[in-house]
């Protein structure tokens, strides 16, 4: 008896033990079980973002910085802009190898450094840049200058010895600057001229210009009735571009040399046009295959009324045909 007693004895006390605890503990588990799953989650969420990151930066860092360690460093501003600018014109046409102008900078006779115009522009071998120095007027360049650069300043006028005697001159680009007036002398004795870019200043009236000439812009300016010469471009039998965009012209100017690829006279005053503009009237085996881009789109003209005006072109000019 007192064994049966101590069994149920110990029954009730382990049922009271194991009943007791339970309900309200599973109650307790399962409200808070959410709760801390959500806070876990947010915890998980928010503390492993920048975890993430972090792991992410370090792995992105590290390569990179290893790959920046085995890259040569970059070039300096200068030489990349000349390449890109010269692109078309391969270095080793006025005679200097890649290295060379360093070297001949400490030793040769063809060092421009102390050059004054140097200490205050950028010279680099033959390419002399000045850009975006606010000068007012063209700077002496060395005697064997090829390339001058020398945009966004506030030179007003070309005289007629700011050139002078630059035999090796091939580019000149002085586009923005607030260049209103140019001495008639100024281009015409430089034998070795390729590109004049006088882009984006004020410009009403084109001096002479060499024939040497392959690339002509001088886009928004205030090219007017007279702003070109007659027949200014006739005996140029280099030159491949004319952008002569955003003038005031009435008119194309004619005769278009034989190699033109490129004539641009979009957004100008031309009004009309004649038959043999671009071709020959007189006979029709005559192809100007060269002529493949002309812009007269913004202009008052209708491409319509002359329609044997194309038919030696590769291709339509791009304007108004209604
Ligand atoms: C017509 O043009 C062709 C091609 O330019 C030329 O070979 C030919 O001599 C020209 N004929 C006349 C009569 O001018
Ligand atoms: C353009 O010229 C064509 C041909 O002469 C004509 O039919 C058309 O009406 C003209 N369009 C305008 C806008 O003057």
């Amino acid at each position: 008896m007192k064994t049966l007693a101590r069994l149920v004895l110990g029954l009730v006390i382990l049922d009271a033990v194991v009943a007791a605890p339970t309900l309200p503990s599973i109650n307790y588990d399962s409200e808070t079980y959410d709760a801390t799953l959500e806070d876990l989650d947010n915890l998980y969420n928010y503390e492993n973002i920048p975890i993430d990151q972090a792991e992410i930066e370090i792995a992105t860092v590290m390569p990179s910085g290893n790959r920046e360690l085995l890259t040569p460093p970059p070039q300096p501003e200068e030489a990349q802009e000349e390449e890109e600018e010269e692109e078309s014109t391969p270095r080793l046409i006025d005679g200097f190898s890649p290295q060379e102008p360093e070297f001949t900078g400490v030793l040769g006779p063809h060092t421009n450094e102390d050059f004054p115009t140097c200490l205050l522009c950028t010279c680099i071998s033959t390419t002399v840049y000045c850009d975006d120095h606010e000068l007012d007027a063209i700077p002496p360049l060395p005697k064997n200058t090829a390339y001058f650069y020398s945009r966004f300043n506030r030179i007003k006028k070309i005289n007629r010895n700011d050139f002078a005697s630059l035999n090796d001159l091939k580019r000149i680009d002085l586009t923005s600057n607030l260049i209103s007036e140019i001495d008639e002398d100024a281009f015409r004795k430089l034998p070795q001229l390729r590109e004049l870019v006088l882009r984006d200043n004020k410009i009403r009236q084109l001096p002479e210009l060499p024939t040497t000439l392959t690339f002509i812009d001088i886009s928004n300016n205030r090219l007017g009735r007279k702003g070109i010469k007659q027949e200014a471009f006739k005996d140029m039998y280099d030159l491949h571009h004319l952008y002569l965009t955003d003038n005031n012209l009435d008119h194309i100017p004619l005769p278009l040399p034989e190699n033109l690829r490129a004539l641009h006279l979009q957004n100008n005053n031309i009004l009309e046009m004649h038959e043999d503009t671009f071709c020959n009237v007189k006979n029709f085996t005559y192809i100007r295959k060269a002529l493949e881009d002309i812009r007269l789109d913004g202009n008052p003209i209708n491409l319509s009324k002359t329609p044997q005006a194309y038919m030696c072109l590769p291709r339509l000019p791009i304007g108004s045909l209604v």
